[in-house]
């Protein structure tokens, strides 16, 4: 998306493919890094050009930046180029064939075990470890610095798309990685060139009235905004070939039955397994 050219317009039609032309706010600030936010989509197709050397180091930096809770950094990442992993990998999480096609995969780690070590050389136990909390704690640090790959991955043209499927079986995937008691994959992420033949729009997410409140949680009139939702992501599916039209449809799919999670409802049992006792 070029910003220099007419900021006023660009931004208007970037919220506009983000939110809906009846839902564009019509005054605030707009810069280069707002331009990149909303133009994000997940790429699910990609070209096997190789990256830049250092891309995975600008991805995930050593001084890594993302904010980390208590400054902890219990998370991690494995970045997986053996064919025979990925492979794996993609069988795992519904044989999404872009595991295996794009040039850079990633599988970022909620990470305990990293202090579960330091306190073993400590000699001391971190009776802290092994609540729900700590878990959490984990998850979102690993949520947030993969979300800093995902906006740097973008910002230098590459595509992206999150893999949660591998939590299908979170302890395969420790097998397959070799994670030690207290690391476990929270999601993969692809990373490469986009392949022209999937290239994907911006998708239409809800208004903002349905997602924002002031003060006090509010319940809008979601009968209304779900409609209107429903019908932009009709045209959306509409435009872009997909089977599942409107958005009422899709949730449907995925939370209907026990079935759809694909193993995930195992995921508890799975992250115990792993050293996660959840207390
Ligand atoms: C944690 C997480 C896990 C996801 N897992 C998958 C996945 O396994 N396969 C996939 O194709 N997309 C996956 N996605 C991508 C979402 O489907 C996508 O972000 C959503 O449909 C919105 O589309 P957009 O990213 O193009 O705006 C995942 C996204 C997130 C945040």
């Amino acid at each position: 998306m070029n910003v220099s050219l007419d900021p006023g317009s660009v931004k208007s039609a970037a919220l506009a493919a983000r939110y809906g032309a009846d839902a564009t706010p019509a005054a605030g600030p707009w810069n280069d890094t707002l331009a990149l936010l909303l133009d994000h989509r997940s790429i699910r197709g990609y070209r096997p050009d190789p990256l830049p050397a250092g891309t995975l180091e600008t991805l995930v930096p050593p001084d890594q930046p993302a904010a980390t809770s208590s400054n902890m950094q219990t998370w991690s990442v494995v970045a997986v180029a053996d064919p025979q992993k990925r492979q794996a990998l993609a069988r795992i999480a519904n044989n999404q064939k872009h595991i295996e096609q794009c040039p850079l995969f990633l599988v970022f780690l909620a990470d305990l075990s990293r202090l579960d070590r330091m306190a073993a050389a400590e000699g001391i136990t971190f009776q802290g470890l092994p609540y729900a909390e700590t878990f959490l704690v984990a998850a979102i640090d690993a949520a947030l610095a993969a979300q800093n790959a995902v906006i740097a991955a973008e910002s230098l043209g590459l595509a992206t798309v999150y893999i949660g499927a591998l939590r299908n079986d979170a302890e395969a995937v420790a097998k397959v990685i070799g994670l030690p008691k207290g690391a476990a994959a929270v999601f993969g992420l692809c990373v490469g060139y986009a392949d022209p033949q999937a290239a994907a729009e911006v998708k239409p997410r809800l208004p903002q009235p349905a997602i924002v409140h002031f003060d006090s949680y509010t319940v809008p009139d979601e009968s209304a905004l779900r409609a209107d939702y429903d019908a932009k992501l009709a045209e959306f599916s509409r435009r872009n070939e997909m089977a599942q039209s409107t958005w009422t449809e899709r949730v449907i799919s995925r939370l209907a039955h026990t079935k759809a999670l694909n193993g995930r409802d195992r995921l508890r049992a799975a992250l115990g397994a792993l050293g996660f006792p959840l207390n």
